[in-house]
């Protein structure tokens, strides 16, 4: 971890800028290994992202936390309470990364929950409450078609039927899990109990450009979209490029631009409704073949779960169309499918109050991007801190960026709402 530089005021506070500069440091560190050599690319349980979990463990022990790795990758580090039966007070985000990513997208609310948990263990501030800052394992979903692995583990909403689900080589979740020294088998063990919980936290890039157009470097989030993933498989006849005449062809390539352009369609009718196509394959593609098959992702959300799922109807009443009008098969299949959440008032007034407290102008926004703290709703108490991007906003892309200064900001709000979570406690 970058040296410990931070300076505290008369009331052990640290000093402002005391954090940004590690935090910037940190994300540098850890984006050092990837599976590409172009670009960050660090997918569940590649050489990577065992890497970056060896590193995050080293740091948190360094840091003073009880620290360890659990059987799904999860990297665990505990400032505990002295307390009997106390509670535990998560703060988490992901250390995976989407295919030629951006270095702050998770990795910045490990790190900050990190800074901060250290900088109390360090002054020996004591809580009422377990401290946990975790590192999840698998957020994004781009290995396995399956998003949210590491903290569905740990909220016990793993599915044992993901074992099965296999990466584009074939090989299963559990073959993958076992491969990496991880045990499949326990993983229901994992789970924290509701009764056990005080709350949840994620500090993360806003991966957006509202806080650049309001210029405020923090937010509070509101709520977090529903997401729904599908993979799309189009049927058609293979052909000789040279000999089939248009009228008789039944080319899933173009069946697959029709689906396209009705899903950009039917998803702009509605604010805060989206649908991506992020991923198209032809198998076997020639330039002087007409596509017999393709392959297609889909990715559907809204703030408003109702307005979501008219959408996918909406979708799938389309696709059926194109079908008979083209005469391909269409399949569609849902790989998941995160209800929109509702954040917490009561978290969100005392992240509100350290906004304010630090001189800030308290802003509430929602987030269209999913993260791990969809799969504490509905177990404990979940908020989220929305750290500005520069660049536009841009994320998922080499191109996201945070200021140091934004960075410090983050994690002084995220202290001083740990501090008065715990006053309330007590
Ligand atoms: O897809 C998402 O919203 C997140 O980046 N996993
Ligand atoms: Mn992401
Ligand atoms: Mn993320």
């Amino acid at each position: 971890m970058p040296a410990d530089r931070t300076l505290s005021d008369d009331r052990g506070l640290p000093l402002p800028g005391m954090f940004g500069d590690r935090i910037i440091d940190a994300a540098n560190s850890l984006a050092r290994w990837s599976d590409s050599a172009d670009g960050l690319s660090c997918t569940y349980l590649g050489p990577a992202h065992r890497a970056v979990a060896g590193e995050l463990c080293a740091w948190m022990k360094q840091a003073g936390l009880q620290a360890y790795i659990d059987g799904v990758g999860n990297v665990v580090g505990r400032h505990a309470s002295a307390r009997p039966n106390a509670k535990t007070l998560v703060i988490g985000s992901h250390y995976d990364t989407v295919l030629n990513a951006g270095r702050y997208d998770g990795r910045l609310g490990i790190v900050t929950g990190l800074l901060v948990a250290e900088h109390l263990a360090k002054a020996a501030v004591a809580l009422p409450f377990h401290l946990d800052v975790i590192g999840f394992s698998e957020e994004e979903g781009v290995r396995f078609p399956l998003p949210y692995i590491g903290s569905a583990a740990l909220t016990g909403r793993f599915d044992p039927q993901w074992l099965e689900r296999s990466d584009a080589d074939g090989v299963t979740l559990s073959t993958a899990m076992r491969n990496a020294d991880l045990d499949p088998d326990a993983i229901s063990t994992l789970a924290r109990k509701r009764e056990d919980l005080a709350g949840y936290i994620e500090v993360h890039i806003e991966q957006g450009p509202i806080l650049l157009h309001e210029n405020l470097p923090l937010g509070v989030v509101s709520s977090i979209a529903g997401a729904a993933r599908f993979a799309i498989t189009i049927t058609g006849d293979a052909g000789h490029a040279g000999t089939v005449p248009m009228a008789l062809r039944r080319d899933a390539l173009a069946a697959a631009a029709d689906v396209i352009l009705l899903v950009e369609q039917r998803c702009a009718t509605v604010s805060r409704l989206v649908g991506t196509i992020g991923q198209i394959l032809v198998p076997n593609a020639a330039s002087n073949v007409i596509p017999g098959r393709c392959d297609l992702s889909l990715d559907v959300r809204a703030a408003d779960d109702h307005v979501r799922d008219a959408a996918i109807e909406d979708l799938r009443a389309g696709m059926a169309d194109i079908q008979r009008r083209r005469k391909v098969t269409i399949e569609i299949k849902e790989h998941s499918c995160t209800p929109a959440v509702a954040c917490s008032q009561q978290l969100r007034k005392h992240l509100d109050q350290a906004i304010a407290d630090a001189g800030m102008k308290p802003f509430a926004l929602d987030s269209g991007a999913g993260h791990d703290a969809v799969m504490f709703d509905g177990l404990t108490e979940v908020a989220m801190l929305f750290v500005r991007c520069g660049n536009g906003g841009i994320s998922h892309s080499p191109r996201e960026t945070v200021t140091p200064q934004d960075a410090d900001a983050g994690a002084r709000v995220l202290l001083q709402a740990i501090l008065a979570l715990a006053a309330e406690a007590n």
